[in-house]
């Protein structure tokens, strides 16, 4: 089978490397991909939102199947683009999408169908949503309505950043804001993959949002995480897929858009009580590369039956070792950093043992890497405990010489 992954980060890379495992990947592409992509997949240069672009290139290399990676094609219809086109695919609909590029739409669902989440209200008028904020007072959330590659969220302590926060999100024309309770609890994140009807738990994990140690500084894409998330335990997993997962599943069947790929359940845990922050319509990066690592079965026959059906004659084995992953990032991310800067100790880091090293802002030149993008690297390592897990990993981030990036030290503290 000839296999086309959309994508060029970190997460794509984990799921190039797990698919290119199947024996049933003959071919593997990776549009754009990275510099650690190009070393075992072919790579190529698209407009991966472009539907038709993705058609044409499909049919042109005779790919069978397209693996859909980040949310941006998805909420640009790709994967429509495709099934109208014929072409199997991985990734839901724009319609079904909605669930992460839409934060409205979500709470809507959750209302519809009772799931538990954070007391909600949406606003386009500022001075309603002023009027609201000043009503429910702080500490408050304020989510700027679509995609915003996590950073559209300010999580207000202050009454007066809530405010500025809410003007803030309306000061485009036609903008819209979500004000939603704050949650108090732990957070953790819950992968599943359906096809529209079944839903085949994958395995949770724990990010670490904050650019800093001690989960300082600015929201970024996820500095590090491991997996599996010891507060999501059997009996927080009953509740979240029997509250939350299943009904919105059914309910977004029930509206015509079934949701039909990996859902991401991004949740906030108090009491062994989940209640949900937010969907992604795509694995997490850097979350999908702890769960390849951890995956220990062909992973195509399932993202297969995600569009095709046929998910409840799948079963999946996982690693009982737990993965952690450190990311290293360009000095500045999340605001302004430099490109091109070669990193060295590559093949060091991945000689630690247990360790694997993900590419994801990076760029293959002559004789060397270079960073290409904001976050760069992702060091991951496996062990029988998530203590040596660490150990492992940061030894390998220690063998990478790359003075231009930087990275936290105190990934996995809570479960540690
Ligand atoms: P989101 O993009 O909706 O996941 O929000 C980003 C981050 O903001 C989440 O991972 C949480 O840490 C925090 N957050 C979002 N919504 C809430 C909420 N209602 N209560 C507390 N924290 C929240
Ligand atoms: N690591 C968080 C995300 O992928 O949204």
């Amino acid at each position: 089978m000839n296999i086309l992954v959309l994508g060029g980060g970190g997460r794509e890379h984990a799921l190039a490397w797990k698919i290119k495992q199947s024996p049933l990947c003959t071919r593997l592409i990776c549009a754009p991909g990275n510099g650690g992509i190009a070393s075992i997949a072919e790579t190529a240069s698209l407009n991966i939102e472009d539907g038709a672009e993705v058609v044409r290139y499909s049919r042109d290399q005779s790919i069978d199947f397209v693996v859909i990676g980040p949310e941006a094609p998805l909420a640009a219809g790709v994967a429509d683009a495709l099934s109208e086109a014929g072409v199997a695919c991985f990734g839901p609909s724009a319609a079904a999408a909605q669930l992460e590029a839409s934060k409205s739409f979500t709470k809507e669902i959750c209302d519809a169908c009772g799931a538990p989440t954070a007391a909600w209200a949406a606003f386009e008028d500022a001075a309603a949503a002023r009027a609201y904020v000043e009503e429910q007072g702080a500490p408050i959330v304020v989510k700027a309505d679509g995609l915003a590659a996590g950073k559209g969220v300010v999580v207000a302590m202050s009454l007066e950043d809530a405010l500025a926060a809410t003007d803030a999100a309306l000061s485009e024309p036609g903008a819209r804001v979500v004000i939603e309770e704050f949650m108090t609890g732990e957070e953790a994140s819950f992968f599943v993959l359906t096809d529209g009807e079944t839903v085949l738990p994958l395995a949770s994990a724990q990010d670490h949002k904050r650019a800093f140690d001690g989960d300082n500084g600015p929201n970024t894409g996820g500095m590090g995480a491991y997996s599996p998330a010891p507060v999501f335990t059997p009996a927080v997993e009953q509740k979240a897929m029997a509250t939350i997962v299943q009904p919105v599943i059914a309910e977004m069947a029930k509206r015509g858009a079934p949701y039909r790929g990996v859902l991401y359940v991004g949740l906030m845990i108090e009491n062994e009580e989940p209640r949900l922050v937010e969907f992604n319509a795509r694995f997490g990066d850097p979350e999908c590369q702890i769960l390849m690592l951890r995956l220990a079965s062909d992973i195509v026959p399932a993202l297969q039956a995600c569009g095709a059906g046929g998910l409840n004659d799948i079963t999946l084995d996982w690693a009982a070792e737990p993965a952690m992953t450190v990311v290293l990032a360009a000095e500045g991310y999340p605001g302004g950093y430099q490109k091109g800067q070669l990193i060295g100790g590559l093949d060091a880091a991945g000689a630690v043992p247990g360790v694997t090293v993900f590419h994801a802002g990076t760029r293959s030149i002559d004789g060397g890497v270079v960073s290409n993008g904001g976050r760069v690297l992702n060091v991951c390592a496996t062990a029988a405990d998530l203590a040596t897990a660490r150990d492992r990993a940061y030894a390998a981030v220690d063998a990478i010489d790359w003075p231009g990036g930087f990275h936290r030290t105190d990934i996995g503290w809570r479960a540690l």
